[in-house]
């Protein structure tokens, strides 16, 4: 046990076991841009076990040196006492991660560095390479025996996509689990390794006003935005045969809805809380082919003017098939057929190439029943708001009516906000550091399971399927840097999105993008 001066004083962080983590696609953006900077973050907060290495794998033949030198691309430029430390502990190992004759001597190198770092045989594989080697690493690995625990943790760490549809995503579940069990695997999506994901459950579960509010008979309907302001940035080959659904709704906007549509779990623990996930996407009512037409609206940037500047469209992006109807926005309205939602409609919005980069949820609490103070003129005005920002501007904000100070009784929209930067001295770790964390302490909570991953392609795969199968369902084309298709407006009922800026309370007088 640690005390880590970073966090609360009363919070006393448990240390890892020392372990070796083993990054297959070491060579690959994700390692160099998300897991070496967190890694160093954690040493830096000094929660990293007391012996710990990293070995990067993947085809490029590359030294020990090489590696590190790579790595130091995205660190920071000063603290060099630090990053030195964090660069002795990472090391290389060349191999060809489809053939199963290489993976003895990816054992005898780690077996190599375990001992002369004194390190248990604690073993994290990191699965960042192209997902057509999710089944044959596994494979590899369990063929000399690298899966077996009686000896120390073995774990591995999935990264996205999980699957590309139901059919697929079932079929790498099932063979994980041939030379994995559920308890070793830990399924990334890093939006629940964000800081203000996690805090949706403490918002709802640790407050007593919030919780008996948070339902059908006080709830209008509930919005979830997540927008970018960036297009397909050089990933065109792979966005067109994803598209936002896959990219975006089936797990990063579904996770979100889990969280905050589920019930109170019994404990804090892994199973707990993602059994509570999963009865969520059981109840999503799943859409027929009717309402899906009506309820589930696509989009794709075309060119557009911003600012002085032409912005290309998705169809001239490169590695983009110039007749493309892949999708770039989704919006979707939907209902959780439970005690807890019958009748609440859920919105939920994300496309790219949208005026900013904001992810928030919105709950729109029911109207008071009787008007006092005059007649409802603007619905925004008089539904009070709790928007859950989860980036950026960090923080939660109640909107509520006040009177005008003077003569009679006009009433007028004022924010109660808390924003994360307001904390002094606090660490905020970034979604991947977390993640890490988690995994290395053997705490799945923040990670999808199996099972809910399949229930949440089970709920998009008819829509992905109708679009596939039925060239009649129109893909609305938006300017690029708009709030997407003009159609999309008419799907909230009674109401209307919020049009978010960065800043967490505009109120329309000022708005930063
Ligand atoms: C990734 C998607 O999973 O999430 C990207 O593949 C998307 O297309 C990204 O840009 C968004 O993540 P964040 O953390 O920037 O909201």
């Amino acid at each position: 046990m640690v005390l880590n001066l970073f966090y609360p004083e009363n919070i006393i962080m448990k240390q890892a076991e020392s372990h070796i983590l083993v990054i297959f696609g070491a060579s690959g953006d994700l390692t160099k841009r998300k897991l070496i900077p967190a890694l160093l973050e954690l040493e830096k907060q000094n929660l990293l076990p007391e012996e710990f290495a990293v070995l990067g794998v993947s085809r490029t033949n590359l030294s020990d040196e090489d590696f590190r030198q790579r790595m130091t691309e995205f660190l920071p430029k000063d603290e060099n006492e630090l990053i030195n430390k964090f660069l002795e502990r990472l090391y290389y190992q060349p191999l060809s991660t489809a053939e199963s004759y290489d993976y003895p001597v990816l054992r005898d190198r780690l077996f190599t560095i375990a001992k002369e770092r004194n390190i248990p045989e604690n073993f994290i594989f990191y699965l960042s390479t192209p997902p057509k080697l999710y089944d044959i690493i596994p494979q590899n690995l369990a063929s000399v025996e690298l899966n077996r625990s009686e000896d120390g943790f073995r774990r591995l760490i999935v990264e996205k996509p999980f699957g590309t549809d139901l059919a697929s995503a079932r079929e790498l579940n099932l063979n994980l689990l041939n030379y994995f069990s559920e308890e070793q695997i830990y399924r990334i999506d890093h939006y629940l390794g964000k800081e203000s994901v996690q805090n949706l459950l403490v918002t709802r579960f640790s407050n007593g006003i919030f919780e008996p509010i948070w339902n059908h008979n006080f709830i209008h309907h509930v919005e979830i935005t997540s927008a970018e302001s960036l297009g397909v940035e050089g990933r065109g080959g792979y966005y067109d045969s994803s598209g936002a659904m896959r990219d975006m709704v089936q797990n990063h906007l579904m996770q979100l809805v889990g969280l905050v549509a589920m019930e109170p779990p019994v404990i804090v623990e892994a199973d707990a809380i993602r059994n509570e996930v999963l009865k969520v996407f059981q109840s999503l009512r799943p859409l027929n082919e009717e309402d899906l037409e009506k309820n589930v609206i696509r989009g794709q940037y075309i060119e557009s003017h911003i600012g002085e500047n032409l912005v290309k469209g998705y169809r001239q992006e490169e590695g983009v098939n110039p007749e493309s109807r892949t999708e770039t926005y989704v919006a979707m309205k939907f209902f959780i057929d439970n005690w807890r939602w019958a009748s609440v409609p859920f919105y939920i919005r994300t496309g790219k190439k949208l005026p900013t980069r904001v992810t928030e949820v919105v709950i729109h609490f029911k109207r008071t029943p009787h008007h006092l103070f005059g007649p409802v003129h603007d619905a925004q005005q008089t539904h009070n708001q709790l928007v859950i920002r989860i980036q950026p501007d960090e923080g939660i904000l109640l909107k509520f009516g006040m009177k005008v100070p003077g003569a009679g009784f006009n009433v007028q929209t004022v924010n109660m906000d808390f924003h994360y930067n307001d904390l002094a001295n606090v660490h905020l770790p970034a979604a991947y550091e977390r993640l890490l964390l988690d995994c290395m302490q053997g705490d799945a909570t923040l990670y999808s399971r199996g099972d809910a991953v399949e229930q949440a392609w089970k709920y998009v795969q008819p829509i992905i399927d109708a679009w596939n199968n039925n060239p009649n369902i129109p893909i609305y084309g938006y300017p690029a840097g708009t709030w997407g298709p003009d159609v999309a407006e008419n799907l909230v009922e009674g109401a209307e999105w919020r049009y978010p800026c960065k800043n967490l309370s505009n109120d329309g007088t000022y708005c930063e993008l």
